[in-house]
Order: C-alpha cells, then structure tokens, then sequence
C-alpha cells in the first residue's frame, strides 16, 4: 500500500549508538527510506520521522532510548504527524515492551527487520496503529546487497551477521541471532559494484569474521584471497576477528596480499587470566593468544595490532586483573578499547553472584588505560621519519590539509596543495602521536 503524501519530500533523522554495525544499518535505512521520498535532515527538529538506531552491547542501553526519546516529547506535540521509532538491539532486546515502557514511541523494529522498514513506516502512516516487528529471519538465507547512497572513499560490507559463541557477558547472540554469511559470488559482485562507484576502500563487517562459510565452502582466507584477486577493491580491511578462530591460513593470505590487505588487525583479547577466558567462554588460554599474536607479527612483520579489553568480569580476582595488565607487556597493541564489564540481559555472567563493585572496576580500567597511554606513546615512535601509505578521505581546500589513514590504521594529517581525496599518497612521517600521525606528502 503506498502512503498518501507519497511524492511530498519529507525528513528523516535517524540517531545511531554503537558499532559499525550500526552505522552500516542505519545507512542502509537512510537508503531504503529515500525510496519513500524521506530525505536525512541534521536535526530532529526538522524530522517528519525520527529512528534511534540503539546498542545494548554496554552501559543503561535502554535508559539512554528512554532519553532520547523522551527529549523529543515537545517536538511530538508541536508537531502530532511526527512518528518515532527504536531499531538496533535495544529493539530486538525489550520488542514489544519497549511500546508500553516508551508512550512516545509509534514502532520499534528488530535487527532482522531492517529491510521491512519501507512498509512499517507505510503501514504506520495509513493506518496510525503502533506497530512491532522484531522476529529473526532464520529460514531466509542471508542476501543483501550493501546499500550506500553515496558511497565514499571508504564503505562497510556486511559478510556475516549474527554469532553463536555465546561468550557468557556479551547479549549480541540474542539480539543479532544466530550466524549466517552471504554467498561469496554475492561479496564480490558486490564489491565490484561499488568499486565502480569510486569505493577504494572496504571495512568487511562481522562479529566474529573467521567464521564466515559460504554456501560454497569458502572460508574467510579464500574470501579475502578471492577479493584481493579478483576485484579492483584497492584496500580491504576488516572486523571484527575471534582469536580462538583466527588462523594461520588468514595471515598468510594476508601478507601475501599485504598490497591490498591492510596490515591491522583488531583482536579482542577480553582478559589477560585463562580462568577468567574460560569463564567468559572464549575458546583460548592465554598463552594460546600469545601465540597467534605472535604468529601474526612473525608472518606479517610491522603488522599493528589492537585489542578489546574487560575489567571487572565476575570473580575476577585482583592476581587475574594483574595478568590483564602483563598481557600489556606482551602483546604490543596500538590501542586498546577497554570496558568495565556490565551486565546484560539473557546473559550467564549477569546472573553470577560474584559481581565487582563499580568503584573497584572504575580503579582497575583507570589503571589499565594510563599503563596503556605509554606504551602506544613508545609504539607510537616506530613510525617516526618512516615512510606510510595513506589513502586520502578528506581535503578542506581552504587549509591545504588532508588526511586519511595508513595501512596500519593510523589517522594521519599532512599538508598538500590540491584536493587528493581517493589517492593513495606516500607520507613521510615527521611527529607520531599515540593515536596519530603527522607527516609530510611525499609527491
Ligand atoms: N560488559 C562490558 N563490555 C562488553 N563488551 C561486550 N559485552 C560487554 C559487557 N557485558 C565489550 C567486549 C567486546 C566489545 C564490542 O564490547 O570487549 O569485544
Ligand atoms: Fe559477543 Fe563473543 Fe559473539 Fe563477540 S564472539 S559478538 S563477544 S558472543
């Protein structure tokens, strides 16, 4: 059924919390959208439609919808055809009890109902009933070409979505679903198509990439391998890996490609103790990580490595926390993205009874953040007067300056006097930053 003001250009804004994940879906609803004549608009209060697009992943998720949308409760009575919906995992979290906790709200829309957008919004305007939709699609296989209005330098693919590791703190199998990949045939046309848009770059997207099947049998190292080979895709990146499934055939397949795979790998370690790993359910010791981080720098020297950490998971001890902070020794990360630990819905580790005090985690990821500040400072040198290749995102014409980032992740800034967005330009590196790099282009 087609809405009765289709044809009327209206605005859209959709707010998004979380992950890249998120950042891919809400382009993907941006898009979709536009077929129902529903341009993004930058604020809400110009907005005929207003999405938050939510993570449950940590910290009050719901207390931060409830929030937001209960900031746009003037907007909806200046403005009654205003509809507001929640999608992301906060959706597929709470469903239909998100409705009756949030008045404000007109529909919710779970992490599989994404593509159904277009007629939810429809159905709502014709008929003004509140609508619900958050069933996982199980039978259907996982099809879905990358929709990006316009595409950039640099754009996400989805390869797989969902996960069935069950690591006992994390709420993501139960609001993303259980794994599935796309077809191979499928990625690389797809990523041939939007290298004939002028995409250089893409982010593979998945939360637990090394698992990826196709129905083909390929793996994720012959998916790289056929990507590296068979398109013209100039970079490829990806997220996120799971050490226990992280292979020797993938670092191969990476160094051999190093021209097009970028060399950074993102390996969330979540605890440096093997109980509190096998407590967490993650499939490694310790010294099994150590291992493979290891391997990975032996085969592809230089590589820059980063890391997911939580402190504070229940019962752990201040000896296995100390063990967190070792690991720091013996990994070199480039940065780490470290949390307190939380408890999540639906989750084994919430239901412990040995939770830590918030004071006592606050101590411990102060403590691990400043140790960690150094150490990416000493890393950080490595790049000083080295050459790195930098693929140019922006340009701002009236400073001359650009940036982009190198194969290893580092955002770098340097000066150039015309507009190389979509190049990828030598760079000598003059000052290194923890986080960044400065340099100058090498012509
Ligand atoms: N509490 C704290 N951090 C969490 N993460 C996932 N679940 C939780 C939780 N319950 C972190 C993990 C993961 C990253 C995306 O978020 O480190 O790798
Ligand atoms: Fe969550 Fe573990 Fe799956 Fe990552 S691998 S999404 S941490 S359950």
């Amino acid at each position: 059924m087609i809405s009765h003001d289709l044809g009327k250009e209206k605005g859209v804004y959709i707010s998004t919390y979380g992950c890249q994940m998120n950042v891919n879906d809400t382009e993907r609803m941006y898009t979709l959208l536009e077929m129902l004549n529903y341009s993004p608009v930058s604020t809400a209060d110009r907005a005929d439609l207003i999405i938050v697009n939510s993570c449950s992943v940590r910290e009050k998720p719901v207390h931060k919808v409830h929030s937001e949308v209960g900031r746009y409760k003037d907007l909806k009575i200046k403005k009654p055809h205003l509809k507001i919906g929640v999608g992301g995992c906060v959706a597929q979290q709470e469903k239909k009890k998100l409705l009756k906790d949030v008045p404000l709200l007109d529909f919710v829309f779970g992490t599989d109902a994404i593509d159904q957008l277009p007629k939810i919004v429809q159905d709502l305007m014709a008929q003004n009933n509140k609508v619900v939709s958050a069933q996982f699609e199980h039978a259907k296989p996982y099809h879905v070409e990358t929709l990006v209005r316009n595409p950039g330098v640099s754009t996400f693919v989805n390869i797989t979505k969902g996960c069935d590791n069950f690591c006992t703190f994390c709420v993501v199998p139960f609001t993303r679903g259980r794994e599935r990949s796309r077809p191979l045939r499928h990625l690389l046309q797809d990523v041939l198509n939007l290298t004939k848009r002028g995409v250089k770059e893409v982010t593979l997207l998945g939360q637990n990439v090394n698992s990826y099947t196709s129905e083909c049998g390929a793996n994720f190292a012959q998916l790289m391998k056929a990507l590296a080979s068979d398109t013209p895709i100039e970079r490829i990146r990806f997220t996120t890996s799971h050490p226990k499934d992280f292979d020797e055939e993938l670092v191969s397949v990476m160094q051999e490609h190093r021209d097009k795979i970028m060399d950074y790998i993102h390996l969330p370690v979540q605890s440096g103790n093997s109980e509190v790993l096998a407590r967490m359910n993650r499939g490694y010791t310790r010294e099994e990580y150590i291992r493979k981080a290891k391997m990975i720098l032996e085969i592809m020297p230089g590589a820059a490595l980063s890391t997911d950490i939580i402190v504070g998971f229940p019962g752990e001890t201040q000896g296995q926390f100390e063990d967190t902070m070792t690991l720091l020794d013996e990994v070199p990360y480039e940065s780490i993205f470290s949390f307190k630990y939380s408890p999540r819905p639906f989750t084994k580790a919430a239901r412990w009874e040995d939770q830590l005090s918030d004071k006592e985690k606050s101590q411990r990821l102060y403590r691990l953040q400043d140790q960690h500040k150094q150490i990416a400072f000493e890393l950080a040198k490595r790049y000083q007067n080295q050459k790195v290749s930098v693929l140019v995102e922006e340009y701002d014409e009236e400073t001359g300056k650009a940036n982009g980032r190198s194969t290893q992740n580092k955002l770098t800034h340097f000066q150039a006097d015309r507009n190389l967005v979509g190049e990828t330009v030598q760079v000598l590196i003059k000052e290194a930053f923890p986080q960044t790099l400065r340099g100058e282009w090498i012509r």
